[in-house]
């Protein structure tokens, strides 16, 4: 008989009652390093006493009104953000797939109303995640994905990552713009080069297109800086953001310059939660955190120190892991045997990972990991490639 729960996860048999900073404690007694972090989510942790202050506080105030009236935590938010990244507006809605199909709209509806209205078509890339809903599905490209749903959403054209040949062969008049992950998450943990993002502007610019970066699981401090373009010194147009903006809260965000923003007047886009007062408080909280003077500077050292560590565990494990990747506290190994089995091996050691695709193990602890945490998650880490490698073996003789 089907569960009352749709089964359309592959969930462990785990269920936690509570969590404290980066550990989770499970119905059943166990204790868990969480470094999956709801899938780079909780970026401040389990409980954090200011983000539940906030959250609670709001809710007995107020928690919904809808966009037909003010709300002076979605401003406040939004304020903040704008002075804190290249944008100029901020849109709210509730999630990573919401913020992107709003940014692909935001990039469309600029493009026809300054003269471009045969200019519809996106540039994504191979190996991309965007999101679950129907355009999203088409952004993302995986035939696995979209097994089942139909036609494909038109619009979307997918060339290889880092190939600016491929990019200006992909170019047609009908395009209006470019997206794509500063680090693709979902596959692996595949960066996109600098040069390739500075080179990836200067077309935006030579054409007259739109620049589009998918921050969902890159932004909000993930990689040590507040958004992971940042690094790269690229600017784009329009961003979204999610996961980590509310810290576990439901909340997303598009993030645009004036030029992209000021055609999305009333009545063009809208979502009845979005912005609401108490997904508000809780991005709002999160930002508090996020902005205070050294924390981003703290998450670079946790992320050299974690780094470090892994490293050592790469390199005394050869049969289970080949590399490490990524920036900051989104972190990649790629296994050697079936990144399941070392996720799982993991599991048993009481530390929690989710995967990505090129067999790679994905570390996103919360930003808020103590040097223990680390030390502490290299440990079992160690212990679960050590179960792993015997398995190995004991299968090669
Ligand atoms: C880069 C990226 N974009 C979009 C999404 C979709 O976000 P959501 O699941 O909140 O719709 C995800 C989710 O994993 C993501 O990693």
């Amino acid at each position: 008989m089907i569960p009352a729960l749709m089964p359309t996860y592959n969930r462990a048999d785990l269920a936690f009652e509570r969590g404290e900073g980066a550990w989770l404690y499970a119905t059943d007694g166990r204790r868990f390093l969480d470094f999956a972090a709801g899938i780079a989510t909780c970026s401040l942790g389990h409980a954090n006493p200011h983000l539940v202050a906030a959250i609670t506080g709001q809710a007995a105030q107020v928690m919904h009104v809808s966009n037909l009236f003010r709300v002076p935590q979605a401003e406040r938010l939004a304020e903040r953000l704008v002075a804190n990244s290249f944008a100029d507006s901020v849109f709210f809605c509730n999630s990573g797939a919401e913020a992107n199909e709003g940014m692909v709209k935001a990039i469309r509806r600029a493009q026809a109303k300054s003269g471009h209205p045969e200019r519809t078509r996106i540039l994504c890339f191979d190996g991309a995640f965007h999101g679950r809903t129907l355009g999203m599905l088409s952004a993302t490209g995986n035939a696995t994905y979209l097994d089942g749903f139909g036609e494909r959403a038109p619009g979307f054209d997918h060339v290889p990552l880092n190939n600016m040949n491929a990019v200006r062969d992909a170019i047609t008049p009908e395009t209006a713009g470019i997206m794509l992950e500063p680090i693709q998450g979902e596959s692996g943990i595949r960066a996109a080069d600098r040069r390739f993002l500075t080179e990836l502007r200067a077309a935006c610019d030579e054409f007259g297109l739109f620049l589009g970066f998918d921050e969902v699981q890159t932004g909000m401090g993930r990689t040590g800086r507040l958004f992971a373009h940042e690094w790269a010194g690229v600017t784009p147009d329009v961003m979204s953001s999610a996961k980590g903006l509310g810290g576990g809260f439901p909340i997303g965000a598009i993030l645009a310059t004036e030029e992209v923003a000021r055609h999305l007047v009333a009545g063009s886009h809208g979502t009845t939660f979005g912005g609401n007062p108490l997904a508000c408080a809780a991005g709002n909280a999160v930002l508090d955190v996020l902005l205070a003077p050294g924390f981003l500077d703290q998450v670079n050292d946790r992320a050299a120190l974690l780094g470090r560590l892994l490293d050592d565990v790469v390199r005394d494990f050869p049969e289970v892991f080949s590399e490490r990747r990524g920036m900051g506290l989104l972190i990649g190994l790629r296994c050697v045997p079936k990144v399941g089995e070392v996720q799982a091996a993991a599991r048993d050691a009481g530390l929690l990972v989710v995967t990505a695709g090129d067999n790679v193990l994905r570390l996103t602890p919360p930003l808020v990991i103590t040097e223990a945490d680390c030390e502490e998650a290299a440990a079992r880490l160690r212990q679960a490639a050590t179960a792993v490698r015997s398995t190995v073996l004991e299968a090669a003789q």
